[in-house]
């Protein structure tokens, strides 16, 4: 008897394991290691350049196994830059050990990042059309093969719950959480603005491609991605773009104007739609430089600009850093590091941070809920830019993390999202937990601080 059920153990297993089909589903190879299938049910990991050895790259080599234990965790990094105002504050005044460590922020985070890109939607191993194809988003993990048990390899349910019961259960906004850094509405607005250069993503073709190819920080928000969106933007005038003039300011011109494609929906007068280089957005002169090079240089000059907003004041605010950080690209001139850039599909995921959106859009004294608010320019030209940067300013934004907090007029958005994350067959968060160098997470509990509580579900 004992042994018959030993035997019908040992059946069921081998059952089992064959039904398993691709033995890299179970992600048996650790450090970064390569999982390849080898005959039908057999894998290997190919460990090289990971700094480790053995059957699923487990064993660190013998200086891999110095780093291990001499580098501090990322949470250790992150408690010390957040902590010790005090001796921060010394550091950020003497500017060799502020350019050191700058120097150390800026490689120690490009190392994290595989450079040239590897991966996309459609390729989950090394290939040339996944390195030169710049429509396609990169990605960080390879996709889950399509052979597995369940969507997310062996571990998880083999039908994942309707996206639009999690989004109502998990994301949607009960009452307003405000962001407990006070991060305020301009920031938001900032982030949406700044990121949508390099996440675009080609509705047409589908989650995995951009709409973006220069993949980060180009400006063809403001410029449009083609030279012939360019060309219809630009005054062909002392280096400007075409712009109007209204109660004395300074706008961007009408659709009608310059003749770009902007999305706006259909109720929208003409005079009210403003055309800039991004579809659905709604000087100095030089006397020697004619149109075209004053053009150019504005926008390299604009750009890093940007790039200095972007570091020294957001990145900044998000960090929570006590150091203060340092745009200066002399920093890196005799470094090791790779200026080539591509935006991954999980940056793009991870960046959707509607919770950041209030109820309403409180601008001087009213109150504009998003129907009255969104694709709305006559917002912009009757209150004026600087009231509505005042007013941004003032409002604070939600908290992104922790859920329940998208607002309901957006919620479709996060729906989509999930249904995206899907369609690309992203691996688990425990997965990029570990290629981040970070611990997987054990139960519900650590991940969320909050007991798992079933009625909820
Ligand atoms: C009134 C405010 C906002 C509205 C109405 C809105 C609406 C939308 C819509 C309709 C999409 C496209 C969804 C899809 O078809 O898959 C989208 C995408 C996105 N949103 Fe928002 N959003 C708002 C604010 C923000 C803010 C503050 C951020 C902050 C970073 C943000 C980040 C993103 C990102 C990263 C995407 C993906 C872009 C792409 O892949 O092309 N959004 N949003
Ligand atoms: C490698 O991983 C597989 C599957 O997770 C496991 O069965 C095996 O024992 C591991 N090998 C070593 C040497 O740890
Ligand atoms: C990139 O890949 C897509 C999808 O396979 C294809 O339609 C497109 O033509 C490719 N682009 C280039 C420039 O090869
Ligand atoms: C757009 O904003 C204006 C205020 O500038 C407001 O009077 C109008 O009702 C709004 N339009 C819509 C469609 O809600």
């Amino acid at each position: 008897m004992y042994k018959l059920t030993a035997a019908f153990l040992l059946l069921a297993l081998g059952f089992l394991l064959c039904e398993g089909g691709n033995p890299c589903c179970s992600e048996p190879c650790q450090n970064r290691g390569v999982c390849m299938q080898v005959g039908t049910d057999d894998y290997e990991c190919d460990c090289t350049r990971t700094g480790f050895y053995g059957q699923n790259c487990t064993k660190p080599e013998f200086m891999t196994w110095i780093k291990v234990n001499l580098k501090p965790s990322p949470n250790t990094v992150h408690y010390i830059l957040t902590h010790f105002k005090g001796f921060w504050n010394i550091v950020n005044g003497v500017s060799f050990l502020r350019d050191a460590i700058m120097r150390y922020v800026l490689t120690s985070r490009s190392h994290m990042i595989d450079s040239p890109p590897t991966y996309n939607a459609d390729y989950s191993y090394k290939s040339w059309e996944a390195y030169s194809n710049l429509s396609y988003f990169t990605r960080t993990l390879p996709p889950v093969p399509e052979d597995c048990p369940t969507p997310m390899g062996v571990v998880g349910k083999k039908e994942l719950p309707d996206a639009k019961v999690l989004a109502e259960k998990l994301l949607v906004r009960r009452r307003f959480i405000p962001d407990p850094q006070g991060t305020s509405l301009m920031f938001a607005f900032f982030a949406q603005h700044f990121t949508h250069q390099f996440f675009k993503t080609d509705m047409k073709k589908g989650p995995a491609f951009t709409e973006a190819p220069g993949h980060g920080v180009d400006l063809s928000h403001i410029y449009g991605v083609s030279l012939d969106r360019q060309h219809k933007l630009r005054l062909f005038k002392d280096g400007k773009l075409k712009y109007q003039m209204l109660n004395g300011e300074m706008y961007p011109p009408t659709v009608k104007d310059v003749g770009v494609e902007m999305h706006y929906p259909p109720h929208v007068p003409e005079s009210q739609r403003f055309a800039v280089g991004h579809e659905a957005f709604g000087l100095q002169v030089h006397p020697y430089w004619d149109d075209e090079r004053l053009f150019q240089t504005t926008r390299l000059i604009l750009i890093g600009e940007t790039i200095k907003i972007v570091i020294e004041d957001y990145v900044q605010h998000l960090s929570g850093y006590n150091f203060k950080l340092k745009f200066d690209p002399e920093l890196l001139f005799n470094q090791k590091f790779q200026y080539q850039n591509r935006i991954s599909s999980e940056f793009n995921t991870l960046y959707h941070w509607h919770p950041l959106m209030p109820d309403s859009f409180q601008i001087e004294e009213r109150d504009y809920s998003y129907k009255e608010f969104v694709f709305n320019t006559s917002v912009v030209t009757e209150h004026g830019i600087s009231s509505l940067v005042e007013s941004f300013s003032k409002q604070i934004a939600g908290r992104v993390a922790g859920g329940r907090n998208v607002p309901g007029p957006i919620l479709y958005v996060s729906i989509k999202s999930i249904e995206s994350s899907r369609k690309m067959r992203y691996q688990s968060l425990n997965a990029y937990r570990k290629k981040f160098n970070m611990k997987p997470y054990s139960s519900f509990e650590d991940m969320t601080g909050e007991k798992a509580n079933m009625q909820a579900f």
